[in-house]
């Protein structure tokens, strides 16, 4: 499920946290990705199983512009096309040979990723600084409980917090865990910085405990 009023459009993380050259796993609706940016810094958002015998390619590698499978080393572009059988050096892979991918945006330092076609851009988050991301073994409805707020029609949960006003932005998981992207309003410095930190892994907290007590029910 993306973010419950972002539309089409999945937080699937912050840009600080995809360096050029890398490759991490994330998860929409449409299931595991392999999200990576390549050495001069275009992000891909590709199925994250090989279609050569299903290894899962954010255990892979980025190399140049191609991220590489960790198992026989075939390498694929950003749009999904294989470039290259390292056992067939000669070889020029068939178009058959592909693996899904994704439409994905960068914008005010967050990437997300589209679950279907998406109808318009995801939403600007300008004037909120990105601080982190924290799973927490907890659904949507717990989190937003503890927050004691609703999600605004961008999606943005807001907490008032001794250190300044905190926006959460949410990102279902698997298993019931979601991924919460903590931003700041407006640029308080460091002090700020870790209070806003500190209180979203205080609402965590209580977003778990209220989630055991709902299973507990
Ligand atoms: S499973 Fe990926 S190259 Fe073989």
């Amino acid at each position: 499920m993306p973010s419950d009023t972002t539309g089409f459009w999945t937080p699937v993380a912050l840009s600080r946290d995809l360096p050029a050259g890398t490759v991490i796993p994330a998860w929409t609706a449409a299931g595991s990705i392999a999200l990576w940016r390549s050495a001069s810094g275009r992000i891909s958002a590709s199925a994250d199983r090989c279609p050569h015998r299903g290894m899962r390619l954010s255990h892979g590698f980025v190399r140049g512009e191609a991220l590489s499978c960790i198992y026989h080393g075939w390498s694929y572009g950003q749009a999904g096309n294989c470039l290259r059988i390292p056992a067939h050096p000669g070889l020029t892979p068939p178009e058959t040979i592909r693996v899904a991918t994704h439409d994905v945006e960068e914008a005010d330092s967050v990437i997300w990723v589209a679950v279907g076609t998406p109808v318009s851009k995801p939403p600007r988050l300008e004037g909120l600084i990105p601080l982190r991301s924290l799973t927490a073994f907890a659904g949507f409805a717990a989190i937003k409980v503890a927050a004691g707020s609703k999600a605004s029609p961008d999606g943005l949960v807001e907490i008032d917090a001794s250190s300044g006003t905190i926006c959460l932005l949410l990102s279902a998981q698997e298993d019931g865990r979601t991924l919460i992207h903590v931003l700041l309003k407006g640029d308080a410095g460091l002090p700020a910085g870790i209070g806003a930190s500190r209180a979203a892994e205080s609402l965590r907290r209580r977003a778990e405990d209220l989630q055991k007590k709902e299973i507990a029910q």
